[in-house]
């Protein structure tokens, strides 16, 4: 029965068509700006290990489990969850994971969406040559004065939320395969440029060694890396689920996995190989936070040959890239209110805009005029910015929650012979995964976040 259900939002016209709009939603913002700055909040080697180990345990089954829900319920993850629970006699209440996925997706675009916002504004500040040649200082200077001014953070925030919704509206099948298609190797190949200027700064060397030399590590770090693998691989809020329940049958689940989650992994390693370089060539702080990107490879297109054509590009392609991942960051809300609101999806994406702007607003002011403001959470978090607040709460509780629970429902809770179905795979394979699923991902998160809770009331 379950074999003949068919999404009413309609079905990627091929495999490839859905590995590459994964791809799309997996590499973004995550990748580019924020792996190289969490590796050096983080000090470096053990955080990248920890990351990588989460990726291979955690995260490459979690995605497996995710497209497979998907596939089987084919609508959004809150009338999938329904859909299955019924089909597996489990309690009703596991729709609630995918409302939290849909909270998680829409409270991650609005920051999302203004970070977005500096790196489409760096592509007119590139353009315009002025980082040629420019010193630390005035790179500094430029990023500074772009957070600093409430207006223009609002303009780009507006624009990139815009984009986003327009293609949303369309239906994601449309235009996302050409965007991905072409745009993701022509990124690759840019970073691999930048790789290369990397390399002649004389630090590359100093970049490598920070980056996979094993050091200290905090349980805020471990905690870091867990919710990074999940963010990386747009896992535990409902993206890839989405994107699954519009997957033809016949596809290779664990390939189309296997395929993206190495896509994933090598743009964000060579990210780092990228920056890190520069950043001690010239005595930056590998701490610097969240504008790392905007205050180191400027300094690179501002040095090297056709540096301005070369940095345009890449501030091009990196929006895309963030596009491409906005684009699924919204989905699941959108399918929703088409499935239970009787709203077409031009409306739908009207109004899940309109929320997601105005949520953003919060962001553009943490950054200047509410800089001084900080916000809690009961238990939870203490004294940060909206935009940390917001960050932390959907980075590291969210999202590793959504996957702990998508892992429980999929290896516990869910018929042997369905998922066994589903996932077509080798009778190794099909163990390996439902053992990773069953012990392995609970024990990895529910210890972080013991650990982690005992380092924030410490
Ligand atoms: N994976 C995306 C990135 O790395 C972000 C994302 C998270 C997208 C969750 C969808 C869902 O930028």
């Amino acid at each position: 029965m379950t074999n003949e259900r068919k999404s009413i939002h309609g079905e990627w016209s091929n495999r490839l068509v859905f590995i590459l709009a994964a791809t799309g939603s997996a590499v973004g913002l995550g990748n580019i700006w924020k792996f190289p700055y969490l590796t050096g909040e983080n000090g470096g080697g053990t955080f990248v290990l920890v990351y990588l180990l989460c990726i291979a345990l955690i995260g490459i089954p979690v995605m497996m489990a995710e497209i497979m829900l998907g596939r089987r319920g084919r609508q959004s993850p809150i009338n999938t969850m329904k859909m299955l629970a019924k089909d597996e006699n489990r309690n009703q209440s596991w729709v609630w994971l995918g409302r939290m996925g849909i909270v998680a997706g829409f409270l991650i675009l609005s920051y999302y969406s203004v970070i977005a916002g500096w790196a489409l504004s760096y592509v007119f500040r590139t353009g315009s040559g002025m980082f040629i040649g420019a010193s630390t200082d005035v790179v500094n200077g430029i990023f500074g004065d772009l957070v600093g001014d409430p207006e223009r953070l609002l303009a780009w925030h507006t624009i990139f939320i815009v984009m986003t919704m327009v293609v949303v509206a369309r239906g994601v099948k449309n235009g996302l395969e050409t965007a991905v298609r072409y745009l993701m190797p022509a990124l690759f190949a840019l970073l691999l440029m930048v790789v290369a200027y990397a390399m002649t700064t004389g630090h590359f060397m100093e970049g490598v060694r920070f980056m996979f030399m094993p050091g200290k590590i905090t349980n805020a770090g471990v905690l870091d890396a867990m919710g990074h693998a999940f963010f990386t691989l747009s896992l535990g809020m409902g993206a890839i689920m989405v994107y699954g329940s519009y997957l033809p049958r016949g596809t290779s689940i664990v390939q189309a996995t296997m395929y993206i989650a190495i896509a994933d992994t090598v743009v964000a390693l060579l990210a780092g190989l990228a920056i890190f370089p520069i950043v001690f060539a010239n005595g930056l702080e590998p701490g610097a936070g969240p504008g790392l990107i905007f205050k180191t490879l400027p300094i690179a297109f501002g040095q090297m040959e056709a540096g301005t054509l070369v940095g345009t590009a890449f501030f091009i392609l990196l929006t895309f890239a963030a596009w491409t991942s906005a684009i699924s960051l919204i989905e699941p809300a959108v399918a929703w209110l088409v499935e239970n609101k009787g709203i077409n999806r031009l409306y739908a994406s009207m109004y899940t805009g309109i929320a997601t702007w105005l949520l953003g607003l919060g962001t553009v002011f943490s950054f200047n005029i509410w800089s001084d403001k900080t916000w809690s959470i009961p238990y939870i978090f203490k004294n940060y910015s909206f935009f940390d607040t917001l960050e932390k709460l959907t980075f590291n509780l969210m999202l590793p929650l959504g996957g702990l629970f998508i892992a429980i429902f999929s290896a516990w809770c869910m018929r042997e012979a369905s998922s066994r179905e589903e996932l077509d795979t080798s009778r190794w394979i099909y163990r390996l995964w439902q053992i990773l699923l069953r012990y392995v991902t609970p024990i990895a998160v529910i210890i972080v976040f013991l650990k982690a809770i005992g380092a924030i009331n410490s």
